[in-house]
Order: structure tokens, then sequence, then C-alpha cells
């Protein structure tokens, strides 16, 4: 990449008034992580000072995006969004061959790749590249930094946007600052939070979860080495950073834009709850955390405009939606979040054949900002947690441990009659918590289905597959296609034998892209045929609807029915009612429903074309969903 030495005039006006624009901002995020220190002048300008040299070394075309985005700022909530989320290595081998599936990706109407972490993380075991070594360099399995370039420019010249993961919480244990810091740097100690002895550890563990509590417990490890104890959330390999020092923060606000640079233009944030650690709390979700996010965001708007965050924070409902911002900051921290309370209830209402739970829990979650939006996803890399509130559940009638219980019951396969072929995860006998793992076909009944060679069975998952995505297309915010799953991948139990893996059972949701299963694709009498068409409909349907715009209200309504889940979706665009039958056998929302929802007109569903009228009663077959709208 070409690097500018000077500015234009005109650039130089440009950056003037974005530095004018959001400095106030990135202050006031400064302050409240560094206000008292005497030197924090000296640190606003070194921020500043790195902002516009990312500035200086911004390409041109990545320029011309930054112009772009700033004329469209609802480019990510629009209607056309469709996301793909892979490992590079799985799914292509590596970054050069990757645009040769640009192709398989345009059919599913992709134009959002997220690309597993690709920077060079420590040898395995390395958290599946969330332990990196490196920041400036890309694994050397999948490429260099140049192909990361070339290849962003060429998924942009195919109108697919690439983000990719920023592990900022922790870096691996053999990242250079911590070989410095083992070797006794005081300056590179104060890059991690090290304790000579167990006296504070042992105070803060009071209050901290435990994240891996079979393979990684408690959230300290004794470093060797050093002789001192290390604040490791995650595992031992990953150590936290500790962002009370402001030289950290530099550090990052660089790397971030230096991947900008490379044609990044969205930034997966990870476990961005865990950002910063105060006594006697759980040290989660902290306003300094959500400052860090907004002194990065006020920074990169100078740089790059274009740039937008992705909060990866798997916390309690109440607790992500700050991660856009809130008060005087509101839809100035991250742009998009996953919605992991919609994928929760998904798995939830499958298992239970019922939407009373879902539907009032979906309804106690705070509004977003209009700048923000959602990233709803039926299966990631990760395990699935039972995010399910006590409170709601008893609001229902419901004992949220019990709920819980049965969820990670039926989806491990111990519930009598499940469908589901999963495994727990981590169990934490203090709590009981049992989390999921397993790919989302195997979780939908198709591995089982399989298994007992019934038609029937085979179909049911089929369809069981086809309605979470039909929901997670249409609730709002960006759906995000897991990889494989398109094509009804099910478990892969090779982990097992990897002695790198075999104690992380997320690697059975974690396959090899199976190219040969993708010849199926076009071949409607095979189940992967049959999925990888279904979820093709929604993305041509989604593209085509307007009123499934991010911004438009999303509403979960009851529909007189305790198996249809309804979501109602109005906004100037139009108004979209979902309705999705979650049980197995035919089911149908009154039309006085539909009255009360003024929707007694002729209707449409937007899927399949079929006509209702919203004073007849109207049906809806097994595992069925439909997005009705005025004809
Ligand atoms: C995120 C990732 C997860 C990883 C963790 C630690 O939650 O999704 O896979 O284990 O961060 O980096």
């Amino acid at each position: 990449m070409k690097k500018k030495k000077r500015l234009t005039k005109t650039e130089e006006e440009i950056f003037h008034v974005r530095q004018k624009t959001h400095l106030a901002d990135a202050r006031y995020a400064l302050h409240q992580l560094y206000g008292e220190r005497s030197d924090f002048e000296d640190w606003v300008n070194s921020c500043l000072a790195k902002a516009k040299a990312a500035y200086k070394s911004r390409p041109d075309d990545l320029k011309r995006l930054d112009l772009e985005r700033t004329h469209q700022p609802d480019w990510f909530l629009q209607e056309n969004m469709v996301g793909y989320i892979c490992y590079t290595d799985r799914f292509s081998g590596d970054l050069k061959t990757l645009p040769q599936h640009i192709p398989y990706l345009q059919e599913l109407g992709v134009t959002y790749l997220h690309l597993m972490p690709l920077l060079q993380p420590r040898p395995e075991p390395n958290d599946g590249g969330y332990a990196v070594l490196d920041y400036r360099q890309v694994d050397s399995r999948i490429g260099t930094m140049e192909e990361l370039a070339t290849t962003a420019a060429k998924l942009r010249e195919n109108g697919i946007s690439l983000c990719t993961d920023l592990v900022c919480n922790h870096t691996a244990d053999d990242h250079t600052w911590a070989e410095r810091a083992k070797h006794g740097d005081p300056a590179y100690q104060d890059y991690y939070l090290t304790f000579p002895d167990r006296d504070l550890p042992d105070q803060y563990e009071q209050n901290l979860r435990e994240i891996f509590p079979e393979t990684a417990p408690g959230n300290f490890l004794f470093d060797k080495q050093m002789e001192r104890w290390v604040w490791s959330t995650f595992n031992d390999y990953q150590w936290d950073l500790n962002y009370a020092n402001p030289a950290v923060f530099v550090e990052m606000l660089d790397i971030i834009l230096n991947l900008a640079n490379q044609g990044v233009e969205i930034i997966r944030m990870d476990a961005v709850a865990f950002m910063w650690k105060q006594m006697g709390t759980d040290c989660e979700n902290l306003p300094e955390a959500h400052a860090i996010l907004q002194a990065f965001k006020a920074f990169s708007k100078m740089a790059a405009p274009g740039l937008i965050f992705k909060a990866e924070a798997i916390v309690a409902p109440e607790d992500v939606v700050p991660y856009f911002g809130t008060g005087r900051m509101a839809g100035k921290e991250c742009e998009i979040a996953y919605h992991n309370t919609l994928m929760v209830y998904l798995w939830s209402m499958l298992a239970e054949q019922k939407v009373v739970l879902s539907t009032h829990s979906l309804q106690q979650l705070p509004i977003l900002p209009e700048s923000a939006g959602w990233v709803t996803y039926a299966r990631c890399h990760d395990d699935i947690g039972w995010a399910i509130m006590d409170e709601y559940a008893t609001a229902v009638g419901l004992s949220g441990y019990g709920h819980r219980t049965f969820l990670s019951e039926f989806y491990s396969g111990e519930f009598i009659g499940t469908w589901a072929k999963g495994d727990t995860f981590q169990f934490n006998p203090e709590t009981g918590d049992k989390r999921i793992c397993g790919s989302a076909a195997s979780l939908a009944g198709l591995e089982r289905a399989y298994e007992s060679g019934h038609q029937n069975e085979i179909e049911s998952a089929i369809k069981r597959m086809l309605l979470i995505h039909n929901v997670m297309f249409a609730a709002g915010g960006i759906p995000l296609i897991y990889m494989g799953d398109e094509l009804g991948m099910l478990n892969d139990y090779s982990y097992k034998n990897d002695p790198a893996k075999a104690d992380d059972n997320r690697w059975m949701q974690r396959p090899l892209m199976n190219w040969k299963l993708a010849k199926e694709r076009h071949k409607l009498s095979t189940p992967s045929g049959a999925i990888f068409q279904g979820i093709k409909q929604l993305s041509i349907t989604r593209k085509k609807t307007a009123a499934l715009h991010s911004q438009a209200k999303s509403e979960a309504i009851w529909t007189h029915n305790d198996h249809i889940f309804g979501l109602l979706r109005s906004s100037a665009r139009g108004r979209l009612l979902v309705l999705a039958n979650f049980s197995p056998v035919m089911q149908s929302v009154p039309a006085g429903r539909l009255a009360e929802l003024g929707l007694d007109i002729d209707l449409r569903d937007q899927l399949t074309g079929r006509d209702f009228h919203g004073s007849v009663d109207v049906p809806l077959s097994p595992y069925e969903a439909v997005w009705l709208m005025k004809k």
C-alpha cells in the first residue's frame, strides 16, 4: 500500500473538520479513563497523532468509501444486508483462494462477510485464533497483510463488506508485550494486570464469573517466570490487557486504524464486556469499558469514518443495548451488536414448542438508537448459554432454572424424546449452568433424523432449520449465516482426535466447509438443497422488502396462539407481520387478532406470494412462517 507523504489542502481541511467534530467526544470518553492523570493532554495528543497518521496513509479508495458511508450512514441497516461468517482456513483454505468463492456467497445474497480471527495467533491451542501473538501480521497459514487488503478490495468490488475480529480484551501469553513483561520490564508489566500474591486476586474473585470453569477455572494464573499472578479471564494463555494504562489504549487504537486501512469495514470487538476491572464489581460492562469503545469510535471517525464496530457482548439483554452508547454518547459507541437474546429464544421456542416466554422476554428489550442495529443469528462458533432471566420466566409461570435445565437436557440429547444432538459445554456445578455446543442442523434434529432414516423426521429437521432462519432474517438487523448452516452441515466430531482441540467441544460446530455437499445446493430433493434454497429465498425476499429495514420498529406480539410467534415490523416503509409456527402440528392465528392489529385486510405472504385475508383465521402448517403485508 502506497503511503502518502503529504495531505492535500482539501484533505487537511477534511481532517480538521472531523477532528473538530469528534474531539469533544473523544476527550469526554478518555477523560473518564485517564482524566485524573497529569499527563492527560499528552495522551489525547498521542491518540490524535495516531488518527492523523492513519488518515494520511489511508488509501484513496477507502477515503472514497468513507465519503459514501458518510452520505449513507444507514448502509448496514438496510434490508439488502445479509451476512455470512466463517473461518478463512476452514472455508477456503487461505485468503488468496477466498475470492473464488464469492459467487457462492453471492448466491446467498451476502453483502457482509465476517472472517473469524485472522491475525497471527500463538501456536495451538489458541482458542480458535482468539489468542493473538501479533496484531500486525495475518495468520501465516492463511496469508499476509497485503493479501488481506487485496481480498477486502475484491470483496468490496463485489458488494461485500469485510468484517474481522479484534481481540481487544487480551493478548496471547507469548505476545511481545507479554514476553517483555515476563522478562521483568515494568513498562510492559503495566500492559497487563499482575499481582505479587493472591491478596487482590482473591478479593476480586469473590465477584467474578468463570468463563471456562472446566478447562480454565478461576481468573488468575501464576506466571513462574515473572513470579506474579496474571489476570486471565479466558484460557490461561490469554492475558487480559490493562486499559487503565493509556499506553494500551493507544496501541489498540493504532491496531484498529491499521485494520481499517487494509479495507476492513466492520471490526468485531471481542469480549468487550471485560475490558475494565474494578474491585467489588463483577468487572463486566463497567462504564469505563463503554468509554474505551467510545474513545476508539471518536478517533476512528476522524481517520476512517466508514468503519463500524460490532460489539461482542454476550451478556444480559439490558446490558447489551448500552454498547450502542447511552446518554450524550448515544449512537456513538458500537453500531451493531449480537442479538444473543433472540438466538437463545429461537432455540427455546423450538424445544418448548411454545412462544410465551420468548414473546414476553423480547418485549422487555430496550429500544435501540435509530443509528444502531442487531446482528441476528441462529448459530455461531461459540456455545449457547441459556441467558434466560429468572424474572421473565417467573412472569409467565415458569422457573428460570427449570427452563434452562430443560433446554440443556433437550439440546445435549439427554431429554427423552428430543430430536437434538449436541453436547454440554463447560458445566459449572456451582451455578448448575450447562451451556450447549452443536451445529444448527444437529441441534435442529437432522443428525438424529439421518440416523433413524425416517423421511418425515428429516423433513421436520429441515423445516426447523428454515423456521429459525426465517425469524432471524425478519427480526431486524443483519442476519448472519454461520458457515455450513446453509447446507445443514452436521456436528463435526473430528476435533476429538486433535490434542490441541480435544478439550474444547465448540469445535463440534467448526467444521471444514463441505464443498462436495455444496454441489447439492441446487437439488431441492436433498436436505442440503432444500435448506440452501430456503435460505436463499429468505435472502431474496428480504432484499425486496423495504419494511425490513433495521430502523423499522421490531415488536414481539401476542398472537393469541401459544405456539405461533408474532413479530410486527412497522415504519413508514410499511408494516410486516411475521407469524411463525413453532409447533409440529397445524396452528392458526384467530382473525380477531389480525383485526386488533388493523390487519383485517387483503394480505400477501411476501415469501410465497400466497394470499390471505385478515378477516379469516390464518392457518399455518407445522413449522411454517409467513411474512404478511398489505396486498
Ligand atoms: C469471544 C469469542 C470466543 C472466545 C472469547 C475469548 O467470546 O467468541 O470464541 O473464546 O471471546 O477471546
